[in-house]
């Protein structure tokens, strides 16, 4: 049995089958085809934090495969009642063949995978969003599918720019640019830097930090950002305006990056404070087709996660 609880917990080829797979199922959802590989399994969704596309992509995903969800909230379970992570992973893997959870800390995760009895994902931890660079990777591949027509030669080599917090994605950025091969040029304010441990990369040469965020985007192939503030971190708001305010995605970044170089943001976004509303809704920004994989690539995912390899 397989978790999904950090970028790392699958292999390269893994993620050359996942973005294949993904790019067949989102084929056969546009057309209308029945694609029911998960008829009668049920995914539980455990949300301690507020979502729309997460909550959306795996719910409606798991409906397009045949199957059924049960969605819980802190608010409206035991979990909210102190009722330890270890017996509801006890308890809701067994009525249920496959959990997503969005939580904070990522030892929470990992407890509950723990003591589960089937496969768990992670839909956001404080530390890590592996499922949003599994769409965002998808994405890429979409857009500038490499000659060859293998996703992960469309990846290899490839220069991401990160604009902005050292958080969960970026941390997650990085473990996929050590796995698959590519270079994550990041900038962050002061404070605010990725730490190698926190995100579990060895390979350090898989990023390179620069001070000026106009510099980090120097020839991309991809600008990316997010947040200022993330989830569980509102009481820093005011510290973060003040820290960030330098970190704010511009034509005047856009423009230094490849002439083809796309624009990602894995929503919700706030124009004006993480990136202008020029480049979020200009002609390099793909961020509404970023947000629409994420069904399509976790759809994949559940699949793989239960079935393994179909086809
Ligand atoms: N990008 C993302 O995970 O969005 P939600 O918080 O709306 O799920
Ligand atoms: N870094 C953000 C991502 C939201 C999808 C957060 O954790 O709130």
């Amino acid at each position: 049995m397989k978790h999904y609880l950090q970028f790392k917990d699958l292999s390269a080829a893994d993620y050359a089958y996942l973005l294949a797979r993904a790019a067949l199922i989102k084929k056969k959802f546009k057309a209308y085809e029945k694609h029911h590989t998960l008829a009668d399994r049920t995914l539980a969704m455990i949300f301690e934090k507020a979502s729309t596309r997460t909550r959306v992509s795996f719910e409606a995903g798991m409906y397009q495969l045949g199957g059924s969800v049960v969605h819980l909230t802190t608010g409206d379970s035991q979990l909210g009642r102190a009722e330890p992570i270890e017996d509801s992973a006890r308890v809701i893997s067994r009525m249920t063949d496959l959990v997503m959870i969005r939580t904070y800390e990522q030892t929470k995760i990992e407890a509950f995978a723990a003591h589960s009895r089937v496969p768990v994902i992670n839909g956001l931890t404080n530390e890590f969003h592996p499922c949003q660079i599994l769409a965002d990777l998808f994405t890429l591949v979409e857009h500038r599918p490499a000659a060859s027509g293998q996703p992960l030669d469309a990846l290899r080599g490839k220069v991401v720019a990160w604009v902005g917090d050292g958080n969960n994605m970026a941390n997650t950025w990085l473990q996929a640019a050590e796995l698959l091969g590519f270079t994550v040029h990041i900038s962050t304010p002061r404070g605010y830097e990725v730490q190698a441990s926190t995100a579990c990369v060895t390979d350090t040469s898989c990023y390179q930090v620069f001070k000026n965020p106009i510099d980090a985007c120097r020839g991309a192939d991809l600008v990316t950002t997010d947040v200022w503030t993330s989830m569980g971190y509102e009481a820093e708001n005011e510290a973060r305006r003040a820290a960030f305010a330098n970190w704010c995605v511009n034509t005047d970044m856009m423009a230094v990056a490849q002439p083809d170089a796309l624009f990602m943001h894995c929503l919700p976004a706030h124009r004006g404070e993480e990136v202008t509303a020029e480049v979020i809704d200009g002609p390099q920004s793909v961020v509404w087709d970023e947000a629409e994989n994420r069904m399509h690539a976790q759809k994949a995912l559940m699949e793989y996660l239960l079935l393994g390899q179909q086809g």
